[in-house]
């Protein structure tokens, strides 16, 4: 079977035969790949040469972000049949520490974790792959054609369920959170906003305004993009940031209670940290590369930190149970929003077309994926 990757020695995606994998243990899965999404990790891997081998291997297969159908299952594959459309998770635990032990790998303390098509076990940019029954997501009947968004949706999932496990800090918060028939949902009276509006932005846009938080979205597009029209369908509102200061920000929005940074964009990223709202939480998604010197006033952000009692935390990764809550939520998000997910994969290739795929497409590009049925 084919496979895109990396390769020693050469410089961008490659295609190579490899051999098709086979169950060898009772607890594992063939599944063929059906349709695997374009990251932006994925792009930063191929742009900044970032190359995490498999050990004794000089090819990486590309790809985390998958949907796929089972074709074979080991004796001891109790949830899974030949048939059913799975979603693979991104991260293997290190196998030693509490949180890989106990289900939380996305919060590994050793970082000798592995992750499927990024670092030192291959992903998904190929035909089928084997996994183990543990690490696959079964998709509910239905959802087939919006699944492969569920792992980065899983990724805004974290992110969120860190922030509202955050807020159970102030007390009066705490107690709204019991669910009570006709109770508000968590993000009531809650004004957030979202940096970035890439899937990772625009799927935890998404999840912000299915809990009813009134949303904000700053990106440097113009009205035209695609990223604009979905972010209004979601019920939220589009701040241009280009040309805006700190403070035009602020007289638009008021200071956000939340705030969802998927940028990567460091600059805009902590100069907007003092105008978090009172016991606001800051949560970072985007991974910026390279070096980046900013000039910010740090009195004013370490002052509103204490003085607000902000708390500012990264997130990354995700485990099984956000793959699960993804795949709830896909089905709520498309009776809440309607097609408006369906939207968000905007371009389709076979994966031998994968140079054209990874080719910029300006203001129609938003999510890219590998539709393996697709005629090339
Ligand atoms: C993936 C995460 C992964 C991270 C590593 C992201 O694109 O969604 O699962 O942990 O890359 O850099």
């Amino acid at each position: 079977m084919y496979a895109v990757g990396l390769e020693k020695g050469s410089h961008g995606l490659v295609v190579r035969e490899i051999p098709k994998p086979f169950i060898e243990s009772d607890n594992q899965v063939l599944v063929k790949v059906l349709q695997a999404g374009i990251c932006g990790t994925d792009r930063n891997m191929i742009r900044w040469g970032e190359k995490d081998f498999p050990p004794g291997e000089d090819f990486l297969v590309l790809g985390h972000e998958a949907m796929g159908q089972v074709q074979v299952v080991g004796p001891g594959v109790k949830t899974l049949q030949p048939g059913d459309i799975v979603v693979p998770t991104v991260r293997r635990g290190c196998g030693q520490c509490a949180c890989c032990l106990n289900g939380q790998s996305d919060m590994c303390c050793t970082g000798l974790y592995r992750e499927r098509g990024i670092h030192k076990i291959h992903g998904y940019f190929t035909e089928y792959f084997v996994d183990d029954e543990e690490y696959l997501a079964k998709v509910p009947t239905g959802l087939a054609d919006l699944a492969v968004l569920t792992e980065p949706l899983s990724i805004s999932e974290k992110a969120i369920s860190q922030l509202r496990t955050l807020q159970l800090r102030v007390l009066w918060l705490a107690r709204h959170q019991e669910h009570q028939p006709g109770a508000k949902e968590w993000g009531h009276g809650k004004i957030a906003l979202v940096i970035g509006a890439g899937p990772i932005g625009l799927l935890g846009t998404a999840l912000l305004r299915l809990g009813d938080a009134e949303t904000y979205v700053i990106e440097i597009v113009g009205e035209e993009h695609i990223k604009v029209q979905l972010i209004r369908e979601l019920g939220a509102h589009y701040i241009d940031g280009r040309g805006k200061t700190v403070e035009d920000i602020v007289a638009e929005m008021g200071n956000p209670d939340i705030i969802l940074e998927a940028s990567g964009a460091s600059k805009l990223a902590l100069s907007l940290m003092p105008i978090l709202a009172r016991n606001g939480v800051y949560i970072l998604t985007g991974i910026p590369r390279g070096e980046r010197e900013v000039q910010l006033d740090g009195n004013l952000i370490l002052r509103q930190m204490v003085r607000c009692n902000h708390l500012i935390i990264g997130s990354l990764n995700s485990n099984r149970e956000h793959f699960v809550t993804a795949l709830h939520d896909l089905a709520r998000l498309r009776d809440t929003f309607g097609s408006v997910l369906d939207k968000v994969i905007t371009h389709r290739y076979h994966l031998l077309d994968y140079q054209e795929a990874f080719q910029p497409k300006g203001s129609s590009e938003l999510k890219v994926i590998f539709d393996m049925q697709r005629q090339q």
